[in-house]
């Protein structure tokens, strides 16, 4: 089952929107196999963020994801990459698509509240720097049978 890396951002956090967030994901049928709260150090962001190194937008969007405390999640499920994508909208909420998270709850590029992996590479890249091994639960989920068509 695929795997992807959600991470409510600082103005998620600050904005009393895990709940709303994280009730979109949870809804929908992703099952939630970790998740914790950390403050994000400016390593580890350069490190999230490599590949948008050298962009206009770097160091704003590095100072943006350790201003304050995020929470970090690992949802599960068929295609959960595209599923996760898809509930969050488009990266510039302006253009999100009605029903989404960003369009529903965001105005700006640079304070798009949520973050998800974009593809099966990424995804594993970024589980693996934020979550260890040990906080990951695999575990059953009756409700699945509702869910899920086998
Ligand atoms: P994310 O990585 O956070 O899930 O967002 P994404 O895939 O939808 O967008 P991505 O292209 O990976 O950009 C990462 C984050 O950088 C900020 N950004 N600002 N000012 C700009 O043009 C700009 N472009 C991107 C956003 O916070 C975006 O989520
Ligand atoms: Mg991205």
């Amino acid at each position: 089952m695929e795997r992807t890396l959600i991470i409510v951002k600082p103005d998620g956090v600050q904005r009393q929107l895990i709940g709303p967030i994280f009730t979109r994901l949870e809804q929908r049928g992703l099952k939630v196999v970790a998740m914790k709260m950390l403050q994000v150090s400016q390593d580890m962001a350069r490190e999230h963020y490599a590949i948008h190194r050298g962009k206009p937008f770097f160091d704003p969007l590095i100072e943006y994801i350790t201003s304050a405390p995020v929470v970090a999640m690992i949802m599960e499920g068929p295609n959960a990459i595209e599923a996760a994508r898809a509930t969050m909208g488009a990266t510039n909420p302006v253009n999100a698509s009605p029903g989404t998270i960003r369009a529903d709850y965001a105005m700006e590029v640079g304070r798009n509240l949520v973050h998800s992996s974009d593809g099966p590479e990424t995804a594993a890249a970024e589980i693996a720097l934020w979550f260890d091994a040990r906080e990951i639960i695999d575990y059953g989920r009756d409700v699945d049978n509702w869910i899920l068509e086998r």
